[in-house]
């Protein structure tokens, strides 16, 4: 067990050393763009994109909807590092697959990772299109990335979870939403595995646990984040209704459209707050 944590620190320290022998920049902020958000990218001055497949020991993405990038370069002014493209458990990655790219980005020097996601609704309240600050989160099933032995290089044994989401920038961004007219609701993000979306049963359940959205990804990554101490901010873009039980079919296609239309306010948003982040 030692033996394979040191691997991980060798792979990391593998990954990190090509990063920086092919891009100089040492952002502080990173970013991680979710289903259907990839074109927030776009939005990026570029310096540098490398593919995921040149990075040693970096997972692919296997999913529609993920380009499989990280993007170097600015937003609106800002150094940042993007990851366009996530990896989830249901691809069949391990949790600490999943999460190597947060880990990687800890070494690199980011303080303050933001993460986005696509999430079907279990909040009455909540339209499709509607964005949500994660103000925190229910893992249901979703293995911990930290099982297993600790590396003591990357983190505490127990971290502490009372507060995963960083109150202060969860602060900034309602005020980036009251002014700029970006309806933003804050809410609980209950983590599945997916990749079967849930029974009506199944979101009757998570909306009784207290979760407000469902999806597949973020709490693995957000666990590791915490666990290197880095501050954490999250949003997720409501793709579909899962509490209607009306013929509600969900698709993956219908996920990554209504991702689409509201990317654009997600870009807003993300945009301002990263300039608030260096201040
Ligand atoms: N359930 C789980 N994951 C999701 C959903 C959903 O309804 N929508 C987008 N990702």
């Amino acid at each position: 067990m030692k033996n394979s944590m040191s691997e991980l620190m060798k792979h990391l320290n593998e990954s990190v050393k090509y990063i920086q022998s092919v891009c100089e920049a040492q952002p502080k902020v990173g970013i991680v763009l979710g289903s259907g958000l990839g074109n927030l990218a776009t939005q990026i001055e570029v310096e540098k994109t490398i593919d995921y497949k040149d990075v040693p020991h970096f997972p692919i993405s296997t999913v529609d909807g993920h380009f499989g990038k990280l993007v170097f370069g600015k937003l609106n002014g800002v150094a940042v590092f993007a990851m366009s493209g996530r990896f989830h458990f249901y691809e069949g990655y391990s949790p600490a697959q999943v999460s190597y790219p947060i880990r990687v980005m800890k070494l690199l020097g980011i303080e303050t990772l933001l993460l986005s996601n696509a999430a079907g609704a279990v909040n009455p309240d909540y339209k499709v299109g509607d964005l949500m600050i994660i103000n925190d989160h229910i893992s249901f099933f979703m293995p911990n990335p930290l099982v297993g032995s600790n590396e003591s290089l990357l983190g505490v044994r127990f971290p502490d979870m009372s507060e995963p989401y960083d109150k202060k920038i969860i602060e900034a961004a309602k005020k980036i939403g009251a002014n700029f007219q970006i309806d933003l609701k804050e809410g609980v993000y209950t983590g599945v595995t997916g990749p079967t979306f849930e029974t009506h049963a199944e979101y009757k359940l998570i909306k009784a646990v207290g979760g407000d959205v469902v999806g597949m990804s973020t709490v693995q990554e957000v666990i590791v984040a915490i666990h290197a101490g880095m501050k954490v901010f999250a949003v997720s873009v409501v793709t579909d209704l899962g509490i209607r039980e009306d013929n509600n079919i969900i698709t993956h296609e219908e996920v990554l459209q209504a991702a689409n239309a509201a990317e654009p306010k997600l870009t807003k948003l993300l945009k301002e707050l990263v300039v608030e982040l260096v201040h």
